[in-house]
């Protein structure tokens, strides 16, 4: 099994990020988090304008003496900054906080009714200034995906969705991956507002393996192709959520989580968000 996915620009993406929203209440917090997923042998991190822990993610990033060059960072532009037509200064201010000179992947947080077509114009002359190796979309839907698309000169490298196994976006998904975006899972684990952890069928494939509810969904993500990026604050989870390169689960274990597929979401639909 690959560690990394090949995006559509010949960059790739670790197949396995570290989520940091709320990962940390204090920056102090923030800071040590990021620096054990390192440690752990995390290479890709996850953030955005909204968690407002850009400063403490980037100063770990770059205390930590890993070469930048071998970690792949994310941040998100927020919807107000398109509203107010402050999209390429929301990605300086991103930069500064982060304290870097490029970016490894710019994401469209959320959709802006009005706005999907023009937004995307202003990422791509952002990746076109050469600060950022790749842009893309994020809590977009089918139809949001192809209005990016009707105009776009740069195909979006990922398509960042809830995902997870009660809300499996298989249509999202297979559409994203049909356009050569890679799909990647947020609340991979369900979050902390549901059980899925606990999961039945869950719990016995763990068993199975000798291994985790969260290292079964984490593994099912990977092998369908989705790349995924679970949080914790905790370097004990962390290194357990990155443990998952050792077992291979069946094609009918895949499609027996497929199956626990309900439509929940924990966060709003993304045609409903509102700045
Ligand atoms: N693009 C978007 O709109 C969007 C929206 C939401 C999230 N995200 C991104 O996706 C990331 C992940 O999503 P998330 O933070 O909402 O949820 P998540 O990663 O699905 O779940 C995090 C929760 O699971 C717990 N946990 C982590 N590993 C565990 C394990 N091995 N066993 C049991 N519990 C475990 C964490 O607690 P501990 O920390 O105590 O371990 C935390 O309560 C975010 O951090 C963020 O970077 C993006």
């Amino acid at each position: 099994m690959a560690k990394k996915i090949l995006l559509n620009n010949d960059a790739s993406v670790p197949v396995i990020g570290l989520g940091t929203y709320k990962i940390g209440i204090t920056d102090t917090d923030t800071y040590r988090a990021v620096r054990s997923a390192l440690d752990v042998g995390y290479r890709h991190i996850d953030t955005a304008t909204l968690y407002e822990n850009e400063v403490p993610v980037g100063k770990a990033i770059r205390e930590s003496g890993i070469p930048r060059e071998e970690i792949f960072v994310t941040t998100k532009l927020w919807g107000t900054d398109i509203l107010k037509d402050r999209i390429k200064e929301a990605f300086e201010g991103s930069l500064k906080n982060l304290g870097l000179d490029y970016l490894d992947l710019y994401l469209v947080h959320w959709p802006v009714k009005g706005k999907i077509s023009s937004t995307w114009k202003a990422m791509e002359d952002i990746y076109i200034d050469g600060k950022v190796r790749t842009i893309g979309l994020s809590n977009h839907l089918i139809h949001h995906v192809e209005e990016v698309l009707k105009d776009a000169t740069v195909t979006p490298a990922v398509n960042q969705m809830e995902l997870h196994p009660y809300l499996v976006q298989q249509g999202v998904v297979d559409f994203c991956k049909d356009k050569g975006i890679v799909p990647e899972a947020w609340s991979p684990l369900g979050s902390s507002k549901i059980p899925l952890l606990q999961d039945k069928v869950l719990t016995r494939i763990a068993d199975k393996y000798h291994k985790s509810s969260a290292q079964v969904v984490l593994r099912w993500n990977i092998q369908k192709g989705v790349v995924a990026i679970p949080k914790s604050s905790s370097k004990e989870r962390q290194a357990e959520n990155f443990n998952i390169f050792d077992f291979e689960l069946s094609d009918e274990e895949i499609r027996q989580i497929d199956s626990l597929d309900r439509g929940h979401r924990t966060g709003v639909h993304p045609d409903y968000i509102e700045f």
